[in-house]
């Protein structure tokens, strides 16, 4: 028989308590429970990243995890990240590289895309970043690397890679 239970978190920065079936993703619980349906279920196994959203600062497919695993984390969805008038950084450079076409993934591409600018930090070794002072930056074959696991069926790829270096650049 289903097993409810609560979980509290904290998404896109309000606290948000639910009665869940202990077998929710954390993903449905976002588009189902929390009706904030930017976040896309598009393979629903882990292998597109449409579902990408950020959780305690790091980018994860929502599709893969239990909602009631994350009591407590702080949950970002592209909800969370700007609005139509105040436009995050990359919201505003996937616009003008035009990183998408159907539009699908994009919410996936742009958590995912803040997610790694945050991994030039935390990856690259702090002696590393010292000698090269603050123009810390991942080349374009490393950002298409970490980029690899958002799936775009319209081939957007250049655009978003081009649209992620600008903002790496200009916060670099
Ligand atoms: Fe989660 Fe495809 S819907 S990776």
């Amino acid at each position: 028989a289903p097993v409810t239970q609560q979980v509290a978190m904290e998404v896109n920065g309000k606290p948000a308590t639910l009665s869940l079936d202990t077998r929710t993703t954390l993903l449905d619980a976002l588009r189902e429970h929390m009706h904030l349906t930017g976040t896309k279920k598009g393979c629903d196994h882990g292998q597109c990243g449409a579902c990408t959203v950020l959780v305690d600062g790091r980018r994860i497919n929502s599709c893969l995890t239990l909602a009631v695993m994350h009591e407590g984390s702080k949950v970002t969805t592209i909800e969370g990240l700007g609005t139509p008038d105040a436009l995050h950084p990359l919201q505003a450079a996937f616009i003008k590289h035009d990183g998408y076409q159907c539009g699908y993934c994009t919410p996936g591409q742009i958590c995912s895309a803040v997610g790694v600018l945050d991994e030039i930090r935390r990856d690259v070794p702090s002696h590393v970043t010292a000698d090269i002072g603050a123009k810390a930056t991942f080349s374009t074959a490393e950002l298409r690397e970490r980029m690899s696991g958002n799936i775009c069926r319209c081939g957007a790829y250049s655009n978003i890679v081009e649209a992620i270096t600008e903002v790496q650049e200009g916060r670099a």
